[in-house]
């Protein structure tokens, strides 16, 4: 007898009235169209959160009181100033009014991250450890504080007004986040805590049903922990075997070597878009095109770039891209995967429990389709709707001003260092983002790193959670300073005079 166990069906509906389940009965007949693979949908059901739960005052309340949020201007999506920075010339030669970066000065994005008036050992704050976490601007504080004060309910369930505004902010949160990375739709986003839950995710529901014993993955020498051990535990689990993508002496990954790890037990590749020790920018279109090319899927690691770099997951032909909230300006424990729709309908379900369930008997579960299949339980509500803010901050700005501005920073950053007698450059490809990492003649790196501190420039010391890549140069780690949207040209001056007043 067929039953309905592990099956996830196109659903239309919300789901928190179950009333519109269909019956036992129905459910068998859905179950054998399912597999007969005939396309298959519940009866609609009305959300509970329906924006007409909302009289007409209060939503246009809170539509108001979202626009005072974000103030006027922040909506400018474009800009007749774009390149403005490269012409700024950066390079410390103009104040941070004249760099104009997308709709606004680099000044005023300054004063829009409260915490860069923050002093440190009597200096002002420098932030340079954006790889590890980034600062938030107002816009993002300001969108938490108006949810927990005008908004925080559970989404999904109850049918009052509370619950219909704070699932509206978080399916809207979820909709910016696709728009943001070029999805075809919201339902392919999911919301995760970050990157590494992203990862595991999808090594735990989507590949590893998929391997055999001696099934390989393909990840790359740039690799971040987090995409190592998740497919380590599969291979364990699974007998498959992982393969690594070597880079040449710039830090870059080797194409033509990549190519030829391909064969017939090649199951997976999941790959890092930026490097977080060295960098570098991996060509992803090419590493897509090719693992395409033999019919594998491919993940990429959007930890390192999504802040840095316009993304289009569509452009790119991505199967999976994950990224972690608090690496782009949005608060910690909130981060987003997107994934191609046929393979998450694939995908197993992560964690079981509410939230994700059309419906539960003893006997079996019949699973809610993407994204809910895969967010079991309460997710972090408030976070995932300032994560929506932040992208609509840097959306305001113009994503490709802001990478074109920090190339040329990273570029000044990477000259200027390179000028220090004894300081070595760990990572110099020609396609580089963020990181500035470096090692000193004479000097340990927590030396260097508690030096800076006293200027009040905060830097990460030690092996970044990169291990591999690190061993591959015989370091056990390095100093890195990683750039972002608010650091100046400045900034890099005072680091290369500190790093130089060492000796
Ligand atoms: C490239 C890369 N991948 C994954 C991660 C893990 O991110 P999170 O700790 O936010 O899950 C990081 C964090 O530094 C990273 O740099």
């Amino acid at each position: 007898m067929i039953t309905t166990d592990h099956l996830a069906i196109p659903y239309t509906g919300g789901t928190q009235d179950i009333s519109g389940v269909p019956s036992e009965a129905e459910l068998t007949r859905l179950a054998n169209l399912y597999l007969e693979n005939e396309f298959v949908q519940v009866p609609a059901q009305t959300p509970s959160y329906s924006p007409a739960v909302l009289s007409q005052t209060e939503a246009s309340q809170i539509r108001e009181i979202n626009v005072n949020t974000y103030g006027p201007g922040e909506n400018v999506t474009n800009s007749t100033s774009a390149g403005n920075a490269g012409k700024a010339g950066v390079g410390g030669q103009k104040g941070n009014d004249s760099i104009v970066i997308g709709s606004k000065t680099l000044e005023q994005i300054r004063q829009d991250f409260p915490i860069l008036e923050e002093t440190v050992n009597n200096h002002p704050l420098i932030w340079m450890d954006n790889g590890a976490t980034t600062q938030r601007p107002r816009a993002v504080i300001d969108r938490l504080t108006y949810y927990y004060e005008h908004e925080n309910s559970n989404v999904h369930r109850g049918a009052h007004t509370l619950a219909a505004r704070s699932t509206d902010a978080y399916e809207a949160a979820r909709q910016t986040v696709a728009d943001f990375l070029g999805a075809p739709s919201k339902d392919d986003i999911i919301f995760v805590r970050g990157t590494t839950e992203g990862i595991n995710l999808v090594a735990q529901s989507f590949v590893k049903p998929r391997l055999n014993p001696g099934d390989e993955i393909i990840v790359s020498l740039l690799e971040h922990h987090a995409n190592i051990v998740p497919w380590q535990l599969v291979a364990q689990e699974t007998g498959a075997v992982i393969r690594v993508i070597p880079v040449d002496e710039s830090g870059q990954l080797i194409l033509p070597e990549y190519a030829k790890l391909f064969n017939e037990r090649t199951k997976f590749v999941s790959v890092t878009h930026v490097s977080n020790v060295l960098g570098t920018i991996t060509p992803v279109a090419e590493l897509i095109s090719i693992a395409h090319a033999h019919g594998i899927p491919v993940l990429v690691d959007g930890a390192q770039s999504v802040a840095h770099i316009p993304v289009n997951v569509s452009a790119l032909d991505a199967d999976f891209y994950v990224f972690s909230g608090h690496k782009i300006y949005a608060p910690t424990g909130i981060g987003a995967l997107y994934g191609r729709k046929e393979y998450l309908e694939e995908a197993k379900p992560y964690h079981g429990g509410g939230n994700m369930i059309a419906d539960v008997t003893f006997e079996r579960t019949i699973y809610n389709p993407a994204p809910n299949k895969f967010e079991a339980g309460t997710g972090s509500i408030g976070d995932a709707v300032a994560l929506g803010a932040a992208l609509d901050y840097l959306t305001g700005i113009g994503m490709s001003e802001i990478s074109r501005y920090e190339h040329e920073l990273v570029s000044y950053g990477m000259r200027e260092l390179a000028k220090i007698d004894g300081l070595h450059l760990i990572g110099t490809a020609t396609e580089k983002s963020s990181a500035l990492s470096f090692v000193l003649d004479g000097h340990t790196i927590d030396e260097v790193g508690q030096y800076l501190d006293k200027w009040g420039i905060a830097v990460r010391t030690g092996h970044h959670c990169a291990q591999p890549i690190l061993r591959h140069y015989g370091l056990e780690g390095v100093v890195r300073p990683t750039l972002a949207l608010y650091n100046t040209p400045e900034d890099v001056d005072t680091l290369v005079r500190a790093v130089r007043s060492i000796h």
